[in-house]
């Protein structure tokens, strides 16, 4: 298992909700810990290791790790900009408008509900690995003249690279 990097057509599925939290399910959210925690991340989705299901994991404060299946948000009004990286999108850096605050529900991997009020980062974190359920990644929030000069330099290096990218 590994991270799947843009534009690779997993990150761009709707994901399944998780039906039956079984065995498989179990194996997919520690190896998503392990992937992400060995890549310095904040955050994580399912498809970003290829598995197109309704599963998010974070930490933004390394010292707590949520584990999220089925997550659904409700957003207030307050909007703030928020710098986002993403671990699908190496070498690039955006800011992105985000809610302030989001009510997040689902259900941890062992049934248990699960209900966050969270803010501003933590509360970035949360819509953008949401988002990445719905197959919207950071480059699809981002202001269209930097995400053109982001294709340009991705280009750029995989022409470098014979396209092994
Ligand atoms: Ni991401």
């Amino acid at each position: 298992m590994h991270i799947h990097i843009y534009p690779d057509k997993i990150l761009k599925t709707k994901c399944e909700p998780i039906t039956v939290i079984n065995g498989d399910v179990q194996t997919l959210i520690e190896n998503m810990i392990e992937i992400m925690y060995k890549n310095n991340g904040i955050g994580l989705a399912a498809p970003q290791v290829g598995i197109p299901s309704q599963i998010i994991i974070f930490d933004t404060n390394k010292n707590g790790l949520t584990v999220v299946i089925n997550p659904s948000i409700t957003l207030n009004k307050e909007e703030f900009f928020s710098l986002e990286s993403c671990l699908s999108i190496p070498g690039f850096e955006g800011k992105v408008r985000r809610k302030q605050v989001v009510y997040l529900e689902g259900t941890d991997r062992y049934e248990k509900p699960i209900n966050i009020e969270a803010t501003d980062l933590l509360a970035a974190c949360i819509q953008h690995e949401v988002e990445h359920l719905q197959g919207i990644l950071l480059l699809d929030r981002v202001i269209r003249s930097k995400k053109e000069a982001y294709l340009k330099k991705l280009k750029k290096y995989r022409k470098a690279n014979n396209n092994k990218l």
